[in-house]
């Protein structure tokens, strides 16, 4: 990893500057906003889709497949462990979904917005020690956790937001331009 090098801290600075932006066509950039409910029954299926028509033209290859899972990822989540803030939640009622899609032509940023503020448990490092991995692999690795740790493998960074007035964002960068691991 170059994370000490001047280029890398020069590099994600740059990336860091067009995340908080938002891309504008003049600048070949392309921006969606996407809302939906958790509770829609093919919440995952639509992001994913929504990945590869977004991309469509533009970015090819490997990097939509793995947007798609990573973007399926983070949706499930949304699914499967969000409980609504006090604040904002009623019996019965849906819990809101907010993707969005930044594209530049150096980075793809997936955003997913939800209404908990609860954090991801975003794994730390290697989950296990090489010495480890092996035949007993599947036996050793936890049956949940392993969405975020696909993610952050595919993904240039993932990290999380909070949102003022409560919820979150959980975000992940694709490189789409010196990215060694796809070269
Ligand atoms: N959007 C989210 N809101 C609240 N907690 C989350 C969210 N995403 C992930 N988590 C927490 O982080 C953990 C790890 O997520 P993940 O790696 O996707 O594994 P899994 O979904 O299989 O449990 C989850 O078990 C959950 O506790
Ligand atoms: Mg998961």
């Amino acid at each position: 990893m170059d994370a000490g090098k001047p280029e890398y801290v020069a590099g994600e600075l740059e990336a860091y500057a067009h995340w908080f932006a938002v891309p504008e066509p003049s600048a070949n950039g392309r921006f969606l906003a996407l809302t939906f409910f958790a509770e829609c029954g093919e919440a995952a299926r639509i992001a994913r889709d929504t990945v590869s028509v977004f991309l469509s033209d533009i970015v090819t290859g490997e990097v939509v497949y793995d947007a798609r899972l990573a973007v399926s990822e983070l949706v499930g989540n949304v699914v499967n462990h969000v409980v609504p803030d006090r604040s904002r939640s009623r019996d019965g009622r849906s819990r809101r979904i907010d993707v969005t899609f930044k594209l530049y032509p150096k980075w793809f940023f997936v955003g997913v917005k939800d209404e908990d503020s609860t954090p991801p448990l975003l794994p730390m490092g290697d989950a296990l020690s090489p010495e480890l991995v092996g035949e007993f692999t599947d036996a050793l690795l936890p049956d949940s956790g392993r969405g975020l740790m696909i993610t952050q493998r595919i993904a240039s960074a993932v990290w999380w937001t909070p949102e003022e007035g409560g919820g979150k964002t959980v975000w992940c960068r694709f490189d789409l331009v010196g990215d060694k691991r796809r070269q």
